[in-house]
């Protein structure tokens, strides 16, 4: 088992039947889907949200049900991603280009679990760039609103096309090198015209899961 597989293996062991968890996106929430599903047709019953296109097709070939947020009042547990993690547990997220929902889907969460390889502990964060979801007109008028905020921005393209995310926006990939004030840069970002939300996600981590190249994981409710 590598890092990644282990950290989501041990976070899809904190979920209880009959709840309804929220599946993150990218390589590391793979795992998390994958362990799940094993557990569904072991006869574990769950009710799931997805946090993008890609991880609900992904979950319903693997065969999680899968419900569209509006039906439920809450979501039991979260389990999703992270590019980088402060000892705050504050988050960068966003690298898949799923930040939106996925901090939509985390705020609606009472419990919101990280999974991560252990390389993505840092000091402070800001080294991978912030990616922030803008909506398509005028992006070029919100991208240098958002470069007044001391970052160099670059729009983020996928297969030589512009990335489009699951709700018709555009990202901007922001370069600050250090956020060592994330709360307040967050709602800085989200105070620009044109801005939809960024990657920062702030105090929204109840509990973030390690995992090691050996194998094993480390789990904290507080890091600090
Ligand atoms: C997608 C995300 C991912 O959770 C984040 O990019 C980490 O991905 P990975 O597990 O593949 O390293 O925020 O929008």
């Amino acid at each position: 088992m590598n890092a990644k597989q282990a950290a989501a293996y041990k976070a899809v062991g904190h979920i209880k039947d009959r709840m309804i968890v929220g599946l993150g996106t990218g390589s590391t929430a793979y795992w998390a889907i994958q362990y799940l599903a094993e557990k569904v047709k072991q006869g574990l019953q769950v009710t799931a949200v997805a946090t993008s296109a890609e991880t609900e097709k992904i979950a319903l070939q693997c065969g999680i049900t899968i419900v569209a947020l509006d039906t439920v009042d809450h979501i039991d547990m979260d389990i999703d991603g992270a590019d980088e993690i402060d000892d705050r547990m504050n988050l960068v997220k966003g690298g898949g280009g799923a930040l939106l929902r996925e901090k939509i889907v985390a705020a609606a969460s009472r419990e919101f679990i990280v999974i991560a390889g252990n390389n993505k502990r840092v000091d402070v964060l800001g080294k991978f760039p912030l990616p922030v979801e803008i909506i398509p007109f005028g992006w070029q008028h919100t991208a240098r609103q958002l470069a007044l905020l001391g970052c160099g921005t670059s729009l983020r393209e996928k297969d030589a096309k512009i990335f489009i995310t699951d709700s018709g926006n555009y990202i901007l990939d922001c370069h600050f090198d250090s956020i060592p004030e994330p709360a307040v840069l967050e709602q800085r970002i989200n105070n620009i015209p044109g801005v939809v939300d960024n990657g920062l996600f702030v105090k929204m981590a109840t509990r973030v899961i390690l995992g090691c190249d050996d194998g094993t994981v480390k789990e904290f409710s507080d890091m600090q």
